[in-house]
C-alpha cells in the first residue's frame, strides 16, 4: 500500500468513527429542546380544562403559578373560605399589569408595584387598581388542579 492510499483509508476511517459522535451530539441537542417545551401548558381536556398542578403542591406552597397559561401568567389559590375550592386568576394586576402574590396571612393578593390589594375572589380591596383581577373557571378533581382558559 502506498502512502496516498494509506492516508485515504485513514481519512475514511476517521470520518466513519466520528459519525456516531456527530449523531449523538445532534440527538442530545434535540433532547435539550424537548426539555424547554415542558414549560408550556399541556393540552386541554375535552371539557376545556387543563391540569396546572397537584392539590398537594397547592396546599404546600399556598399557590400555583404558571408563566404562560393561554397567553398570560396564571395564579391559582385555595379559596380561603372553602378549602375544597380553588380560585384561578390571570396574574396581571389590573392597574399596570404587574404580577400579584398570594398573601395567606392577610387573605389578599398583593401587587408589589404600587400597593394594590385584591380579595381572594379577585375584587379590589385597595387601589390604585380599579378593576378586579380576571378569573378563570377552576376546580379540583382527585389530586389534580384544573383550570379552564377563558
Ligand atoms: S401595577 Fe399593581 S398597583 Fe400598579
Amino acid at each position: 500500500m502506498d502512502r496516498r492510499t494509506f492516508l485515504s483509508w485513514v481519512g475514511v476511517g476517521t470520518l466513519a468513527s466520528s459519525l456516531p459522535v456527530v449523531i449523538a451530539a445532534c440527538t442530545s441537542s434535540d433532547t435539550a429542546s424537548d426539555t424547554s417545551s415542558e414549560t408550556s401548558s399541556p393540552a386541554a381536556n375535552a371539557d376545556g380544562f387543563t391540569e396546572v398542578g397537584k392539590l398537594a403542591e397547592l396546599e404546600g406552597s399556598g399557590s400555583i403559578a404558571q408563566k404562560d397559561f393561554s397567553g398570560a401568567p396564571l395564579l391559582v389559590i385555595l379559596n380561603p373560605e372553602d378549602k375544597t375550592q380553588v380560585v384561578a386568576f390571570k396574574n396581571q394586576c389590573s392597574h399596570q399589569q404587574c404580577p400579584v402574590k398570594w398573601n395567606a396571612d392577610g387573605g389578599t393578593l398583593d401587587c408589589g408595584c404600587h400597593g394594590s390589594k385584591f380579595k381572594a375572589d379577585g375584587t379590589v380591596a385597595n387601589g390604585p387598581a380599579k378593576d378586579p383581577l380576571p378569573t378563570y373557571e377552576a376546580k379540583i378533581e382527585g389530586d389534580a388542579v384544573l383550570v379552564k382558559a377563558g
